[in-house]
């Protein structure tokens, strides 16, 4: 019989909400963590821990048929994917933000500037609009810091709490999206998959209707 593989974050905020929401549409997985891989006991189901950012990939070369994700993810490194359903919760922002004390104020005074992102095309597209040109500086994690150590004049970063932003000394000037975790799945489904997640779906939209 065939089971459903779903990607879901390995370690971070949304591991322990996506965990929760599978427990809660009565799936219990023998406990993953150490392990990479792990399977469900009363569903034919798979789930991956994954690191986040790989995530789009896995969908598209139908390695995973679906995951539990960040939207925020899908924008900057999965566009062509589809979400299925919206699931309410590690909700954040992607947002600029420059330090407290400094003579910037708005987007546009960040033309000709420095941004330190990890999300660089979201960034990008945003600016675009916008007709801003900056010069960007790539960094996976810790990014806030980076006005602080003179690498950059502003950053783009999520937002949720505020607080790293707060101890960082930095101030939002714009929000570029709105984001939470979303059940994506991949453009390689096989029939048999998507009648699977047709059920987690009915399951998740019951789940998420109690939690209103
Ligand atoms: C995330 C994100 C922000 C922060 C936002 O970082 O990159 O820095 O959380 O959350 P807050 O508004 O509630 O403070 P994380 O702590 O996951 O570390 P990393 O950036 O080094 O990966
Ligand atoms: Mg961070």
């Amino acid at each position: 019989m065939s089971k459903l593989k779903i990607a879901v974050q390995k370690s971070g905020r949304l591991n322990e909400d996506s965990m929760k929401i599978l427990k809660e549409i009565g799936i219990s997985v023998d406990n993953g963590k150490d392990q990479l891989k792990a399977s469900a006991r009363n569903f034919p189901l798979e789930v991956f821990y994954l690191r986040n950012g790989d995530i789009p990939q896995y969908l598209r070369d139908g390695v995973v048929d679906a995951a539990i994700i960040g939207e925020n993810v899908l924008i900057e490194k999965g566009n062509d994917l589809k979400i299925v359903e919206r699931l309410g919760f590690s909700k954040c922002k992607v947002s600029i933000a420059v330090p407290k004390s400094s003579e910037l104020k708005s987007l546009k005074d960040l033309d000709g500037k420095r941004i330190a992102t990890s999300y660089p095309n979201t960034v990008n597209q945003f600016l675009e609009k916008a007709g801003v040109k900056a010069n960007l500086h790539i960094i996976n994690g810790s990014v806030e810091i980076a006005p602080n150590i003179g690498l950059a004049d502003g950053i783009c970063d999520i937002v949720s709490s505020g607080s790293t932003l707060f101890k960082n000394g930095l101030k939002e000037v714009e929000v570029l999206l709105k984001s939470e975790a979303v059940l994506a799945t991949s453009p390689k489904i096989s029939e048999e998959n998507q009648v699977l997640i047709d059920k987690l779906q009915f399951r998740l939209k019951s789940v998420l209707k109690g939690r209103e």
